[in-house]
Formats: structure tokens, sequence, C-alpha cells
């Protein structure tokens, strides 16, 4: 594996058409040091023997031996670990040996958090119609499956049945009985530990465990249990210990035992098995993903996007990712009231040539009152002499707005892009290239019609690009994949990233993987990432608030794995530092740039780094910690160095060595993610936003060292985020924004909340859009505005998303509730965006009943989202605005009663 030619690789991995299994025997620590490392396999191990063979395509890695050390014994097996490869390789013969015809296969869909409403949702994914379509395929491909008449039968024959009669979230497929559970379950003991006596609160009626599902011939479906925290507060803000629930671990045991699975097919981005406690890597039999997965052999469809939890579901669970696309891109474009506004803008223009003064200043009042309409300028008082230089930064914002990007959609597995859709997802792949030769959809669409000599030559090689692209988005290998994985066989790797700048992705279908981490941060990222930080600092400057000392920083392992690691590049480049390089270019660590070289003060930086990011990228982990510690140690004098000046009065105050008060990177204790904000918010389970900062600070108050181990330092963190004066995080997608993702009021908002606990008042927050190459800085505000603008009113978004109904809904309401989830954490959400929000999705009748049609509980939930904002402060409508919704949301949840 550690030669480095994947392509060789390939191509014979490819002939031989086997999984590739890449197994470990320890060599850089012993048998006892692995078993009580909660990492697993030591980090560079974990990079030359499983993350560089993951680029070939290598999947479940397992431990299989090692050396005792002084303890003697030399070279020893693991028998438990033998145990368990051995199963799975007869699972996997079995697999490859069984007939299709007699194959059964179990889909496991995703309903997070577990309630109703949630069940069938995956990332960017319409997860009912990629069912069908795949239950179709695999009938043609000889399975023994029967298929339901269309998608919505399918989702009625799932989440309708029998569910209303046991109170579920969908049909109970199968009942348990308790004694059966208890005289079956091999981790009994571990799971009453911690769930209480079987059958513990989770699915259950108290004598039977159920299993959420339904057969359709050979071919179970079924929901997947959750974490069990989720509506349970006090385990939201205090849960260090867990274990897989009484019913998750039934749910699995069901599907391998009773349903006697070949397989099991993990439907979409993600759930939660590859999440439970365990090692990182080189897992154990205590390991929860391991015990819970077993010997099936585990197929996962996975977003090509996110190669970071891509690889997780590898390591931890011995998944076969088998790649999708995520939805079209295209430029929001604009409507309604900005349609108006941006008609007179241009008239406005129009006039100017013509001296006619008069004509043109009759019109400053009417852009006024269309631009404060759509909540873009207040509407008094009235401009005055400086009219035209607000009038000319409205145009600048209205194009912004018109030519952001946005997903369109949700995407259907087996679906590929129509014709439309393509074009203008290629013209936004291209948007620099094509640049100066019209606008970028014509120039593709004659590309396409009438071929690369219809358009100037020198886009000779863009347009022979744009020629083969297309082509392979008009093609659908993610069936094909599955049904290759479902045999058994190789499946190509292929690198995950974001289709506007890595168009390799495609063709999907594949095996995503991240980049070599060896290499992260490339020489790339940090030229780019030095001109980011200017911007940031700039902008924290223009607007009043000078040089900051200290800046609170989140990092993702997505992030980096797709932007050759800028992020963490950034997080140097203020530090004033940069990676230290082996002979082979490797990073070993990192190195201070002489203070005469950087030309500033050196900013310290705290950082709030994923679990995800922890877990995929040690060595980043241990060179940012190197990075902070040499700063700090550097014999500098304190108004050019603050890292080094907070460090030593940090020392002194909390009465710690300097190392100790050094640390700046922060994460989760070993084996957790998260900080549950999200769950907490979602489920409305917090009282006071000081229990948000709390419970960021208990999860994520675990500082790692150049050693890379954790160390819980909650009160090293609070002191650290007192003297913080601005957070920041990087927006590296389009389909990932602040608005669309949890994680971001989770870690940011979690940080920005403790901040503001720590100092007293609350600071500014930034966000650096990296999503276009070029980069610009935004302030959350502005951000949260931007998007609301271009996704949450706009109907190509939501129309979009609406047109995939129930899943559609879900994910609009998603959006509602993570503004509330900004709001909570940072105040930036405006209050125009809940008042425009209700008035498009809650008090326009005719739309909520739409979306009451499609997703009731979703519906509902959005309109008591729209409350909990005002009961929180966060918004005061008037009255009379006040009454609707209250009327609206009574009887959206009448009706579901009824429905119920
Ligand atoms: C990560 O890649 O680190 C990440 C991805 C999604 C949510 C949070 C973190
Ligand atoms: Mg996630």
């Amino acid at each position: 594996p550690a030669y480095n030619d994947s392509k060789a690789a390939i191509a014979t991995l490819t002939a031989l058409d086997v999984p590739y299994m890449v197994l470990q025997p320890l060599e850089l620590q012993t048998v006892a040091q692995w078993e009580n490392d909660p990492r697993g396999l030591v980090p560079l191990q974990a990079t030359l023997q499983v993350a560089i063979p993951e680029l070939e395509g290598a999947t479940g890695p397992m431990v299989f031996g090692g050396s005792r050390g002084s303890e003697g014994g030399g070279a020893v097996a693991l028998p438990e670990r033998v145990e368990r490869l051995a199963d799975r390789l007869a699972k996997l013969v079995a697999l490859r040996q069984s007939a299709r015809a007699d194959r059964k296969v179990a889909i496991v869909t995703f309903a997070f958090p577990p309630n109703a409403g949630n069940a069938g949702t995956a990332a960017y994914l319409a997860v009912f119609e990629s069912l069908f379509r795949l239950l179709q395929r695999l009938k043609i491909e000889g399975y023994q499956v029967d298929v339901p008449e269309s998608s919505d039968a399918l989702r009625e024959m799932l989440l309708g049945g029998n569910a209303a009669q046991y109170g579920t979230i969908g049909n109970v497929h199968a009942a348990i009985p308790v004694d059966d559970h208890v005289r079956r379950e091999r981790y009994l003991v571990d799971i009453e530990r911690v769930w209480g006596p079987a059958p513990g609160a989770q699915l259950t009626d108290g004598r039977h465990l159920l299993v959420i599902g339904r057969q359709f011939g050979n071919v179970f479906i079924g929901v997947q249990p959750g974490f069990g925290i989720e509506g349970d507060p006090m385990r939201l803000l205090y849960n260090r210990e867990l274990a897989a629930t009484h019913a998750f671990s039934a749910f699995y045991r069901w599907i391998r035992e009773d349903f006697a699975a070949h397989a099991v097919l993990h439907f979409g981005t993600h759930g939660a098995l590859e999440f439970m406690p365990g090692k990182q890597v080189g897992l154990d039999g205590r390991c929860w993903p391991d015990r819970m997965i077993t010997d099936l052999p585990n197929i996962y469809l996975y977003a090509s996007n996110n190669p970071a939890e891509g690889a997780l579901a590898k390591r931890r669970s011995g998944a076969t990712l088998v790649s999708y696309l995520t939805p079209p891109i295209a430029h929001a474009g604009l409507y309604r009231g900005l349609l108006d506004l941006k008609a007179t803008l241009e008239r406005w223009r129009s006039l100017e040539q013509d001296a006619d003064g008069a004509t043109r200043d009759a019109l400053v009042e009417l852009i006024q009152a269309q631009a404060a309409a759509v909540d873009l300028v207040p509407a008094a008082p009235l401009w005055n002499g400086d009219a035209p230089d607000r009038i000319s930064a409205l145009v600048d914002r209205v194009l912004e707005l018109e030519y952001t990007l946005i997903p369109n959609g949700l995407h259907v597995v087996g679906e590929p892009m129509t014709g439309p859709q393509r074009t203008e997802t290629l013209a936004a792949m291209f948007l620099d290239e094509l640049a100066g030769h019209g606008t970028p959809a014509e120039v593709v669409r004659t590309i396409l019609t009438s071929g690369a000599s219809a358009v100037d030559p020198a886009l000779g090689t863009t347009a022979a690009t744009i020629i083969r692209l297309d082509g392979l988005l008009a093609a659908d290998g993610e069936l094909e994949g599955l049904v290759r994985a479902l045999d058994g066989r190789y499946i190509v790797p292929a690198p995950g990233g974001d289709l506007l700048r890595t168009p390799e992705v495609l063709p999907t279908g594949r095996n995503v993987h991240g980049f070599d981490p060896g290499r992260l941060p490339s020489v790339a990222a940090m030229a780019a990432a030095k001109r980011q930080v200017e911007l940031l600092l700039e902008r924290h400057d223009a607007d009043g608030h000078g040089l900051p000392k200290t800046i609170g920083l989140v990092l993702w392992g997505t992030d980096n794995l797709k932007n050759e690691g800028q992020p963490i590049a950034q997080a140097l480049a203020l530090l004033g530092a940069e990676p230290r390089t082996d002979a082979l270019g490797r990073i070993v660590g990192a190195k201070l740039v002489p203070l005469a070289e950087l030309r500033r003060p050196r900013i310290d930086v705290v950082l709030t780094v994923s679990g995800v990011f922890r877990d995929l990228l040690p060595l980043q982990l241990r060179l940012l910690a190197e990075a902070a510690l040499l700063a700090a140690q550097a014999d500098e004098p304190a108004e050019m160095n603050y890292i080094r000046s907070h460090a030593l009065a940090v020392a002194e105050e909390q009465e710690i060595p300097l190392a100790t008060a050094a640390l700046r990177v922060f994460s989760n204790d070993d084996g957790a993610y998260g900080a549950n904000l999200g769950l907490l918010v979602e489920n409305g389970a917090w009282e006071t936003e000081e229990q948000l900062a709390d419970t960021f600070v208990r999860r994520k108050g675990f500082a790692y060292g150049v050693e890379g181990k954790a160390l819980a330092a909650p009160a090293l963190l609070r002191s650290l985020l007192k003297r913080t004066e601005l957070s920041y995080q990087n927006l590296e997608s389009v389909e990932l924004g602040v608005t669309d993702l949890d994680q971001y009021f989770e870690l940011l908002g979690g940080m920005t909340r403790t901040m503001k606990q720590e100092r007293g008042t609350s600071v500014p927050v930034y966000i650096g859009d990296q999503t276009r190459g070029t980069g610009s800085v935004r302030t959350l505000e502005e951000q949260v505005a931007l998007e609301t603008r271009t996704r949450l009113l706009n109907p190509k978004w939501y129309e979009g998303l609406l047109q995939y109904g129930h899943e559609g809904v879900r994910q609009v309401e998603q959006s509602v509730t993570n503004a509330l989830g900004l709001s909570a954490t940072t105040g930036k959400v405006p209050e125009w965006v809940y008042q425009r929000i209700g008035e498009t999705f809650v008090l326009d009748e005719a739309m909520r009943e739409r979306l009451a049609a499609l997703n009731p509980q979703a519906a509902t939930r959005m309109a008591q989202r729209l409350l909990e904002a005002n009961d929180r402060g966060y918004w005061s409508p008037d009255d009379a605005t006040l009454d609707a919704l209250r009327a609206a949301s009574d009887a959206l949840e009448d009706r579901l009663e009824g429905v119920a």
C-alpha cells in the first residue's frame, strides 16, 4: 500500500474485481498501547496503512495482530479481531456466491432526529424516489423484490402502515419480545448500565422492541433508531459515557439474524451507527460501531461532497461507499420585489445619461421604498444628497443576489440531471473560464448544441471539458455502483469534493476518498490562506474593531479535505507559522515564520475542531498544536506575539505550565462527536442560552496538544474565549450554507455564545466564503441575509425542494430551525428573516395548506419554530402577525391530530 502508485493499484484491483480490504498488524505501538489508546491506531500508521490505501479503494481496515512488547510473547495474533475478520470475510464470500434471486438485502434509512416528519431524509437526497428507482433496478437485475406502484406508495407503506396504531414514526415490521432480546443480546450488561433494564424507553410498547420498516420480498427497508439521547435534555447536556440503546442493537441483530441479510445498504448521508463511541480507527470489539455492524457487508450510499464523514463510515463501520451526486447548481436569480427593484434600478441607470435630473430624482424615492420593502435598506429617513452612492451600492447588492449560486432541488439516485440543469450547473462550474465570452449559460448551450468549434477557439480546452462532463452528468453510474457493490465486487475509488471545484467526483457511483493527509495543507493552500487572513483582518478593522489579538476559528474535516487544508493554513497564517516537511514533501510538524517576515504580530487563535477533523487529520491536529506551542515559547516582545503574552498570563492565572496554557486545539473527548446543540435546539430542549454555552464547553472543552491526546480543559477554553475578539469559519460549498446545516450553530455558534458568556458582550462573527475560489469575507448577519434572500424566500430554491414533497418541506423547515439556532447562539439573525419566512410559508394560506398536505409534521414544526423565535425574544412581530401565526399554528396542530 505505501508505494503510492494508486493508478497501478486501481488497474490491478479493477481486473481482480474483488473488495479490497487492507488489514493492519500494529507496527508503532504494542498491543496494550493500542488497547488503551482511545484513538486506536497511532496517526502515522493510520495515515500510511488506512488513509493512503483508501485512495485505492480500500475499505474495512482491521487490526489483526501485534507485539506485546516488554510483556513478551513476540508477535501475536489478536483472536477476537481475527474471529471478526474471518466472519466478515465469510459473509463477503457468501454474498458473492449468493444468487441474486436468493439474496437478501436490508436497506437502512434515517430519521434524524427521530421525529415524525424526519423519517427518510438524507443530505441532498430525495430518498423515496431514489429507493423506488433502486427497487425497480434490483428487480430487473434478478432480485426477488415486490416493487410498490410508486414512490408515494413506498413512502406510505414504510411511514404509514400500522404506525398510527403503535404511535411510531413508521410501520412496525417486527416486535421482538423482551425475553427474546434479553436472551440474545450479547452486550446486555453494557447496554443496561447506560439505558437501564430492557427494553428501555426507545421504540418499545413495554413488552417488545419494535423494528420499524417493511419487507418488499427479499428486500427489507428499515428506519434506523436514533442514538437515544435526542429527546432527553439531561443526557444531551451531560452525557459522557454512551452505548447503543436496546432498540438500536436489536434493530441490527434483527437484520443480521432474523431477516438474515446478506448485506446492509445504508441509504444516504448519514446515520448514527458510525458515530457511536469507540476508537477512531483500528477499532476493537469494545467499540460500538464494530459491535453493531459485526460481520455484515456494509454498503453506504454517500454524498460525493463529504469525504470526511464518509471516511469515518469506512473506518469505523467497514463501509464501502457508493457516491451520489449533490443537486444541480443554479444562479439564485431574482423574484417578486427584487425583480421590481431591479427594473427601477435599470430605469434609473438608463436615465443617467439624459441629464434629465428631475425624472431621475423622482425615482429615488421609489427605489428606496422598493428596497425597503425587501428589507435591503431602512424606509426612513429618506435619502437626500447621497442617493447616487446608495443606489450604486444597491445595484451591487442586487447583482450579488441574482448571481449567488444555490443548490436547486434534491438529487434522485438513478435520475441524471436534465439538459437545462446540466447547462446551468456547467455554467456555474466554468464561470471564470467563460468570463468575457457572453452569458455563461448561453456559451455552454452553444458548446453543447453546436460543438466546440462554434465558440471562440480560445475556449477550446474548456469547451472539450464541458462536453466531456456533460456526458458524465447525463449518465447514471449510481444504480450501477449499488448493483456492483451488492454483488460484492470492487468499487473504484473517487476523490470527494464539490462538483463546482472538483469535477473529478464524476462519474458518481464510486467509493469516495479524501486527500492524502500527509500533504495538507498544500503550498497553494498556504498562499491562498495568507490572502484570506488579510481579508479577514481588513474587514474586522474596517468595521471599526482594529487588529484582533485573538480569533476563534472553527475547523471541519470536510472543508480541509476539499480545499487542500486551506482553513488549517489560515490558522497557521494567523499564528505566523507554516508546515515543516521532510525530504519527500510530507508534513512532519510546524515552524515559525520570523516576525521580520510576518510584519505584524502573531495573532492568537482558539480552534474549535470537529470530531471528524480530529479523527481524520491527526497529523494536522498535532501540527496546529505545535505551531501554537512554538509561538508561545518564542522569545519575542509581548506586543508582537499575542499568543505568548496570553499563554504567560493564563499560566500565571491558572497556575499551570506554559505548555498547557499554550493549548489551542479544542475538540470533543476521544470517541465523541458534536456539541449536541443541534439536538437541543431541534427539540427545544433548552431554557437559557447559558445552557447552550455550557453544553458547548462540556462537549468541546478537550484540548489536544503535541502528543495528540485529549485533556479535559474547560477552564482553559473559557479563559481563552474570554480573550477572543471575533469568531470565524470558512464556507467551502454552495451546498453547505450556514442555514442549511445545524453544525454551523453547533460549533461556530456554540463558541460565539461562550465568548459572550465569558466577556459579557457579544462579538462580531465572520464567514469566509470560499465557494467561488477567490474568497470574500462577510459578517454572519450578511451571510444569513444573503442566504435568506437567495434560498429560503426564493421560489426557485423552495419550489426546487417542494417538488419532492415530504422531504422538501422537511428541508425548508430545517433551515428555519437553523436560523433559530443561529439566533440563540449568536444573535445575528435579523428580525425581518422571521417575518418574511412567516409570511411566505405560514401566513400565506395556500402555501400553508400545501406544506401541510405534503408533510404535516414538518409544516407544524415550522409554525411552532416561528412562535418560539418570538417567545425567546429573537423576533417581535406586530400583534396582528402574532395572532395570525398563532391561529395558523393551532390549525396545523389540529390537522396533525386529525391525521394521527
Ligand atoms: C467535518 O467534516 O468536520 C464536519 C462535517 C459535517 C458537520 C460537522 C463537521
Ligand atoms: Mg453530520
